[in-house]
């Protein structure tokens, strides 16, 4: 089914504010709706923690994992082809080997506590690379200050993958101040006001009808597994992890056009596993060959999917765009949450590990 033929369901359990609050108790909810905010006040704290300009020839590694580290690879699909530098994300103990004093490396942590990530701030500083930091506080912010290193400082009380909109502000920001990209300030501005709409549009207050809820409904019950291409391949890992960490079930995600060359195959026995829908992200600007491969993937999976669908980014600019399915995503996974009855807050079973891996 494409974006169009969704329809509604007269007897669906309804996706009230109220009922999502019957399970949200840390009101994770109110951190989507407020994505627009977030985009806002993260130009102003990037504005007042670094004010010169730095050119770094060899280009911009961002160190991060799970929630902080997303926002560099959205970072980077938003920019484009307007990067005038190599743009890389590390999810590791350590940074690309290419990495010397003329590349940046802006060093994400929310919590500032990650492992991988303090182990990259400190080989970026034994490389000499240029470090900058965005974080709440933790060990990193705590070294960066005794090293002098500028944090860019985030506002706490979120769970760190609900941090995202501040994240890829802090990367954008980073990369225009380090020769990496054009500046951007304006466009997220504007993109905050486009988003604003898109939160009516497809959040808890929106009809039952609404393609978010909607969405919701079709997932529920299924292993969704998401597709991006170029811009929209983040956006479909970031709907996979936040459909694990939010309605805590099994997602997967991969990207055109490299799926039509395996995991098409494998839709021939799903029906034999399992229940799987199918999400296929598009965007205006995708390569012409890339669009005919999605409704043509879309069309060959349609008997072996439980559902299917394909949705295309909306807005002008590629930061709109990159945001309008991020936010999309997220509303989804809360929805999915709420139907299944689970906490979207907590990650107990990501918490545990980082617990038992501090005891070694
Ligand atoms: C939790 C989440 C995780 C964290 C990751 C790294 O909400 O999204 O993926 O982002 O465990 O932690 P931080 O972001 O604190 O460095």
């Amino acid at each position: 089914m494409s974006e169009g033929a969704v329809s509604a369901d007269p007897g669906a359990e309804s996706l009230s504010r109220a009922a999502i609050a019957r399970v949200d108790s840390s009101d994770q909810l109110s951190d989507v709706l407020t994505l627009p905010e977030h985009l806002r006040d993260a130009l102003w704290r990037v504005e007042s923690a670094i004010m010169q300009h730095w050119d770094t020839t060899a280009g911009l590694v961002v160190a991060g994992m799970g929630g902080s580290a997303i926002a560099g690879a959205l970072a980077r699909a938003a920019l484009g082809d307007h990067a005038t530098r190599p743009i890389f994300v590390t999810r590791a103990y350590g940074l690309p080997t290419w990495t010397t004093p003329d590349t940046t490396v802006l060093c994400a942590s929310y919590s500032g506590n990650t492992e991988e990530t303090l182990a990259c701030y400190e080989s970026a500083g034994a490389l000499g690379a240029r470090r900058t930091v965005v974080t709440t506080g933790g060990r990193l912010a705590e070294m960066a200050r005794a090293d002098g290193i500028p944090v860019i400082p985030l506002p706490g009380g979120f769970q760190p993958r609900a941090a995202v909109a501040y994240m890829i502000v802090a990367a954008l920001e980073v990369a225009a101040l380090s020769g990496a990209g054009p500046r951007l300030t304006s466009e997220i501005d504007v993109a905050a006001s486009h988003t604003e709409q898109l939160v009516a549009e497809w959040g808890p207050d929106a009809a039952e009808d609404s393609l978010a809820k909607q969405l919701a409904r079709s997932l529920h019950g299924t292993t969704p597994v998401i597709a991006g291409a170029g811009l929209t391949t983040p956006i479909a890992y970031r709907w996979k992890t936040q459909i694990n960490e939010n309605a805590k079930q099994p997602a997967f995600f991969n990207e055109l056009p490299e799926l039509d060359h395996n995991e098409l195959a494998g839709w021939e026995g799903a029906q034999d596993v399992g229940r799987f829908a199918a999400v296929f992200l598009d965007d205006s600007d995708a390569h012409p060959r890339v669009k005919a491969r999605m409704a043509l993937t879309e069309r060959a999976i349609a008997g072996s999917a439980a559902s299917s669908f394909r949705l295309e980014t909306r807005g002008q600019t590629s930061i709109e765009r990159v945001i309008s399915l991020v936010l999309l995503g997220d509303l989804v996974s809360i929805y999915l949450a709420a139907l299944r009855g689970v906490d979207p807050g907590p990650v107990n079973a990501i918490d545990e590990l980082k617990e038992q891996l501090a005891k070694r």
